[in-house]
């Protein structure tokens, strides 16, 4: 759990072609191994890319761990159009719950997050929960939280690494357990100045991480 944690979401982008052209940018991740011993990545896809990339991680590289973007609130069973915790896990170890985005564009709520990580928990998948300030609802059994302020995402106006600092060590001094990341318009000139910080142990990256040459020199720079 001390590894830097560097994680992609990849938002509700790309179809199958597109994907294949990232993976084949993103085998240039062989020439930095060596300096990705101390650093644990993570990958999240939609749903319906979830296999290739998995495919991708078994075959490819080692380095590559492969994350959900959601998860339903719901176990197996009559519940039509959703994808499951035990669905998920046949193809991820991790699993984004609480982005701003579900919140006000899905209306989910504090209640429904805690039944996600409860599931997910369930199926050994690691919940990264995103909260939005030092004050949100941090569900039981979690231990990778992402701070991520509204105004910095997708914004190209990220938090001072000063401030998100200061969060994160609030945050920690609920539980010490706790690993804290940052996100929120991280770009490979700015990641090192969050990465720095002591209180944080990782960045959760959008945009960025949709060019998978820029996502490749924000893994270099941190
Ligand atoms: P951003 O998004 O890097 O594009 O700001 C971060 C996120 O929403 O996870």
């Amino acid at each position: 759990m001390d590894k830097l944690l560097i994680v992609a979401n990849l938002k509700s982008y790309k179809n199958e072609n597109e994907v294949k052209k990232w993976l084949e940018n993103f085998k240039k991740i062989k020439e930095i191994e060596q300096n990705l011993v101390n650093k644990e990545i993570i990958i999240c896809p939609s749903f319906q890319l979830l296999f290739m990339f998995g495919l991708y991680a078994d075959n490819k590289s080692s380095v590559i761990n492969i994350g959900a973007q959601n998860v339903s609130s719901f176990d197996e069973g009559a519940y039509t159009g959703e994808v499951n915790a035990k669905q998920i896990k046949d193809f991820a170890d991790f699993v984004l719950i609480g982005h701003s985005e579900r919140r006000n564009n899905f209306g989910e709520t504090d209640d429904m997050f805690s039944k996600k990580v409860e599931l997910s928990l369930k199926y050994g998948l690691t919940p990264i929960f995103l909260v939005q300030g030092k004050d949100n609802y941090i569900p039981q059994g979690i231990e990778i939280i992402a701070y991520e302020p509204v105004f910095a995402i997708g914004s190209g106006n990220p938090d001072t690494p000063e401030n998100a600092n200061q969060i994160a060590s609030v945050i920690k001094s609920k539980n010490n357990n706790y690993k804290v990341l940052y996100g929120g318009s991280i770009t490979s000139e700015n990641v090192r100045s969050f990465t720095s910080m002591v209180n944080i142990g990782g960045v959760l990256v959008g945009g960025a991480s949709l060019d998978a040459e820029e996502f490749i020199k924000i893994i270099q720079n941190e």
